[in-house]
């Protein structure tokens, strides 16, 4: 049997180990994915643990994505230039790291919204989900205007992404969401807000999402957050995260393994749990 885990500070709410067990065994693989949290503090020390043991690899979830770079061996280029890692590989002992949250996100958005060539896309959030669907989605989109809390942020991640798209860039706070989401086609929550315990909040006020707007919210539990539960009732087209969670996730399946992985069947698992732990 080998291990696989997820290193992250707190993991308890994770679903990752459920769906890339069942993804195991439906192959016959003797791998075995785990959880295991691990303070900032004690980053350094497990990772050379782990390069020390037979695992396949990892994944690697908030607080680690930027702060574990230096401890490995090689960055695939996508993850370089997003600055963070979800995805390590050991290459028999060397740690090389990925970042598959842009490729998953990029699948369930067009799989939900269709051609995204002409769409003009508004991202809330400027951490590392939005940076790296930012820069998975630079070279598809016609527009995009990144809003955070810390303008500062955006500003920083616009200016990282302008090599790909000059001129149609545009980053600010909060207080240009109205004109964002008037010119915007597609709207995208990579922020915390309505996850679980906070499921009343929501980033945008309800009167304010247009019927034409398709509303993606990274945020998966709860599956239906009060954002897309508003955009329904306004008449938009909603995406929830767990199709995001399953596509990045199999992206590292088949990055581990060399295997396709039964993406439905991770989903159904995903989904089951959630449903049976609702609150
Ligand atoms: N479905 C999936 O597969 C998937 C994958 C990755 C992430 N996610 C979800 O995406 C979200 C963001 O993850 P991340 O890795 O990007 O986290 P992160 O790096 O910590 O970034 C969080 C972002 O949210 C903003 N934010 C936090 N609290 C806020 C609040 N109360 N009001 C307004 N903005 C707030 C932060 O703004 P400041 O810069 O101003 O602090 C920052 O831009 C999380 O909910 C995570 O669970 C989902």
């Amino acid at each position: 049997m080998k291990f696989c885990y997820l290193l992250g500070y707190p993991v308890e709410h994770s679903m990752s180990a459920i769906m890339h067990n069942a993804a195991f065994n439906k192959l016959n693989l003797d791998y075995e994915y785990k959880l295991l949290s691990v303070k900032p503090e004690k980053l350094e020390k497990t990772v050379e643990y782990l390069r020390n043991t037979d695992i396949i690899g990892a994944n690697v979830t908030i607080p680690h994505k930027i702060s574990i770079i230096p401890y490995l061996d090689e960055i695939d280029p996508l993850a370089n230039e997003i600055g963070a890692v979800n995805t390590i590989l050991n290459k028999e002992g060397k740690l090389k790291g990925y970042n598959t949250d842009g490729v998953g996100a990029l699948k369930a958005l067009k799989n939900a919204y269709g051609d995204i060539n002409e769409s003009c896309v508004t991202i809330l959030g400027a951490g590392g989900a939005a940076r790296a669907i930012g820069f998975s989605l630079i070279k598809k989109i016609k527009k995009l205007l990144i809003l955070n809390r810390n303008k500062t942020k955006a500003d920083n991640l616009a200016s990282s992404l302008k090599n790909h798209l000059k001129n149609n860039i545009f980053s600010g706070d909060y207080s240009q969401i109205d004109q964002a989401l008037l010119e915007s086609d597609i709207l995208i929550n990579a922020t915390p807000v309505g996850m679980i315990p906070n499921i009343s909040h929501s980033p945008i006020e309800e009167k304010k999402i247009p019927s034409t707007l398709f509303v993606f919210d990274l945020v998966y539990n709860p599956m239906k957050t009060k954002l897309l539960h508003d955009a329904e009732l306004a008449g938009a087209k909603i995406l929830g995260g767990v199709e995001m969670l399953v596509y990045q996730g199999a992206e590292s399946f088949k990055i581990w393994t060399g295997y396709e992985p039964d993406d439905r069947l991770m989903m159904q698992t995903v989904k089951n749990h959630l449903e049976c732990t609702k609150i």
